[in-house]
Parts: C-alpha cells; structure tokens; sequence
C-alpha cells in the first residue's frame, strides 16, 4: 500500500549579514533602494512541506511516495531522498524552471529580509491522483503548495475516494472560504496549529463545532504547549516531549504529521498516534534544518517506551501490517 505525500518541496538559502540593515537603509532615499550586502554565511538547505513529512516518515519504517513539481536543480535532492528510502517516482521536474527557493538574510538583530520564488511549485496542478496507481493508495496528506495544486487534489481524492489529511497550514490565506470548507468536509484528518484554526474559522464563518464536525478528526497543535485531537467523540491531550537539546524549531510540524501518518496507517488509537507525532518533533527540534535527524525505528521505540512506559505492540511499527489491523492499546 502507498502513502502518496504532496506538498511544496524547495531549497532555503539562509545568509548572515554580520552588521545591521538599518544602518543601511537611508530614509531619505528610500524611494530609490539599491542595497548590497556583504554576507558573511550562507548554508543551503532541503525543505518543502512534502520532502520533510516523506523523510521522517521513512525514518519510522515506511515507504511514502513524494508527488510534487521540481526544478532542473533537483538532482542531488532526488538522490538524497532516494537514498533516505522515500519513493521519488513522482516527482516531475520541469524543464527551465527552478526548484522553489526560498532566499533570506538575517542580521546580527535578527532582522530578515526574504525573498520566494515559486519556481517549479508553479506547475503542481498538473500533476494528478489519476496517474497514480489509485487502487494501492491507503492515504494521501494534501500540505502547503501551490494554492490550485490543493484545491484540485481535494477534489481527486474526494471523487477516488481515496482518504486524506488536509494540512492547509501557511496557505490558508491564499484559499478560499469555500475551499477551505470542502478540503475539511470528509477529511480523514484536519490538522492545523492553533492560530490556524482560527483562521479556517474565520475564513468558512463556521463555529467551532460546525468546523469539527467536517472531517473524520481533527488535530489542533499548540506548540510547546502540545497538541489536541478530536475524533470519535472524544478529545485527546497530547504532552511534549523536552528536546535535549532545544537547537531549532523550523521543521517541527512536519514531523509532528509524519508521527500523526503513522498511526493512522498502523490503526493505533489515538492516544498512541498523538504520542508518536508529538515525539517525531522533537528529534526535529533537536538539530538544524529539516532533514538533519536521524533514528531508526528501534531506536525511536526505545525512546517512547523510556518516556511513556511499557507498550506492547510498538514494536510491530517496523511491519508492514495489513490495513484493517487493530493496534493494541499501547
Ligand atoms: N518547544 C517544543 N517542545 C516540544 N515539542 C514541541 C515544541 N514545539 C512544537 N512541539 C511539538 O510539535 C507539534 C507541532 O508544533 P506547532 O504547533 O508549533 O506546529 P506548527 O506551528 O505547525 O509548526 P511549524 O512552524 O513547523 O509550521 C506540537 O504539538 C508539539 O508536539
Ligand atoms: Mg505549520
């Protein structure tokens, strides 16, 4: 069985000016801007919304197909992926075009100055569910992308009846009220932060319990203060685990839905599946960048059983267990 993983996937390019941009940003010239800075670092590194849920789902054991629209830049990040055990045979490149790329400077304040380009994400709506394999797919996750992108693999899934997670996040402004409703109505799963949730009610003028009510579940994440899951009549508080060390945040969500994708793919109850998000963050957390951990699933089992006790039937995660099987209570 496939999980198919769709999502942005882009290069951030991350520099450090050693000095401080207000020093250079004459008010009196401000009509006529033209600014060099010298900087002093630059690291380059793999992201995108779909290459990050895809690496830490292959770190817990699976196998997730990535479809996406890249760049002619794509190479060595096909290969790392590749390498990292997520299928890559459904990403398309798109010839002249770059992978998109995030560009941003920070000074020694800790200003930034940004710049995206959209680049090969652009072409995201031609891709289509109905050139995949239909009948193999036991999940989808529709994440941050080209807004069109999502709003036509919403309504793939929903006609295939093939079950998905709708992840709208940092897009949310760029969707419509109405297609916010129709990603959420008969979503396996909603998952949204806390501030987002806010907006998807503001933009569908829906309550919070005509919101909840639209998908099978929906998860709530609410930083380090943890995450919340409402499915089956039944609400779920789900704790943090500390990073040891706390290093940096970027990536964090991701890894929380590749732990949430999981779960839901071995039928573990919930209270389990919450856990293993919410650990699947904190190895994020725990090093620069977005695809910079590392664990084998051995390892992770140890880890949640130290925190969360014994668990019987958490070793089974490394199978590949048929669809309909019942996780025991862990
Ligand atoms: N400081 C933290 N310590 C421990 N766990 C954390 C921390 N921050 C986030 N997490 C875990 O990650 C989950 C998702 O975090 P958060 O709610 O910040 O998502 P997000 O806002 O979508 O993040 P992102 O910035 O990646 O988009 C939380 O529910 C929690 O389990
Ligand atoms: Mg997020």
């Amino acid at each position: 069985m496939t999980i198919i993983v769709t999502g942005s996937v882009a290069y951030d390019y991350l520099m450090f000016f050693p000095g401080r941009f207000r020093e250079h940003i004459l008010p009196e010239q401000i009509h006529h801007i033209s600014l060099s800075f010298l900087v002093e670092s630059m690291r380059k590194q793999r992201g995108g919304c779909a290459p990050n849920i895809a690496y830490s789902l292959a770190l817990l054991g699976e196998r997730p197909t990535v479809m996406a629209t890249v760049g002619q830049d794509f190479g060595e990040y096909r290969a790392w992926l590749d390498d990292a055990g997520v299928d890559t045979s459904a990403i398309v490149e798109i010839e002249g075009e770059f992978t998109s790329s995030f560009f941003v400077n920070t000074d020694q304040e800790n200003n930034q100055i940004a710049s995206f380009y959209m680049g090969a994400m652009g072409w995201a709506d031609r891709l289509s569910f109905h050139d995949l394999d239909q009948g193999d797919i036991e999940l989808a996750i529709i994440s941050p992308n080209a807004p069109a992108a999502m709003v036509k693999y919403v309504r793939e899934c929903r006609e295939l009846g093939i079950p998905y997670i709708y992840d709208p996040s940092q897009q949310i402004i760029w969707l419509s009220g109405e297609e916010l409703r129709e990603g959420a109505q008969g979503a396996r799963v909603l998952i949204v932060n806390d501030y987002e949730f806010g907006m998807v009610r503001n933009k569908t003028e829906l309550s919070e319990e005509e919101l909840l009510a639209l998908p099978e579940a929906t998860i709530i994440t609410r930083g380090e203060e943890g995450s919340t899951i409402y499915a089956d009549g039944e609400v779920v508080q789900v704790p943090v685990i500390p990073p040891e060390p706390m290093v940096e945040p970027t990536g964090v969500g991701d890894a929380y839905r590749a732990g949430i994708i999981k779960g839901i793919l071995h039928n573990l109850p919930w209270r389990t599946t919450g856990r293993i998000a919410a650990l699947a963050a904190t190895y994020v957390l725990e090093q620069h960048g977005t695809q910079n951990h590392r664990y084998t699933l051995a390892e992770f089992t140890a880890r949640y059983r130290a925190i969360f006790g014994d668990t019987p039937g958490l070793g089974e995660l490394a199978t590949n267990l048929p669809s309909n099987h019942k996780g025991a209570e862990l």
